[in-house]
């Protein structure tokens, strides 16, 4: 896997990354909808012909989610919100998505007992890949700081490490000084 440093932000990285490939009318896959911050940014870059696919696993995350797309004047037939675990997503999907956003660990506010896990996070980046378009990005935001991201981020990585033979690229974003518990990104482009 390549590794680079950014200057700026790792979520505006993983941003730009996916306005570059997603054009409107995609579809594509919020992973992790927490208070749908992506899902906004996701549903700006597909348009009103588009549609983001989401999941989370607590109400609250889809509740929150969904006020804050109404809020900004994103019609409700541009997302659809399933209050499920990502590993689930496949019954969910077609193929051909264009690109797909996870930014693990536990929702900003709310319950840090729920957070993401190794089994279903690595089981949903299979889902994910095989759904992915040719061209399609990945990104994976990883949290290595709070007990169990430390894992959770290090299985991560393995993945991506196991994918890079099979992708077009697969890289390892990391700010300039970064420790073991910084948040790092991972993304991968399908070939
Ligand atoms: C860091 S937050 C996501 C932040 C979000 N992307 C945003 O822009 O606000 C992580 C979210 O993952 C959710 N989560 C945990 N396990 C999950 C699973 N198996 N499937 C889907 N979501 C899960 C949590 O409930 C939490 O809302």
């Amino acid at each position: 896997m390549k590794q680079e440093i950014v200057e700026g932000s790792l979520l505006e990285t993983a941003h730009a990354l996916i306005d570059a490939v997603v054009h409107e009318g995609d579809v594509v896959v919020d992973a992790t909808v927490g208070n749908g911050h992506d899902t906004l940014f996701l549903a700006n870059c597909v348009g009103v012909g588009g549609r983001v696919i989401g999941f989370d696993l607590q109400q609250d995350a889809i509740d929150s989610a969904s006020r804050h797309m109404s809020e900004s004047g994103i019609g409700s037939g541009v997302y659809d919100l399933h209050l499920l675990g990502h590993e689930l997503m496949a019954a969910h999907l077609p193929m051909g998505v264009a690109a797909v956003m996870f930014n693990l660990g536990y929702l900003p506010g709310g319950d840090k007992g729920v957070i993401t896990q190794v089994s279903t996070t690595l089981q949903a980046l299979d889902s994910a890949l095989h759904h992915l378009r040719g061209g399609g990005v990945l990104s994976v935001m990883c949290y290595p700081g709070h007990l169990g991201g430390d894992a959770e981020a290090q299985a991560v990585a393995g993945w991506f490490d196991r994918v890079a033979q099979s992708v077009d690229s697969a890289t390892c974003y990391q700010r300039r000084g970064a420790r073991e518990t910084t948040p790092f990104l991972l993304v991968a482009q399908k070939s």
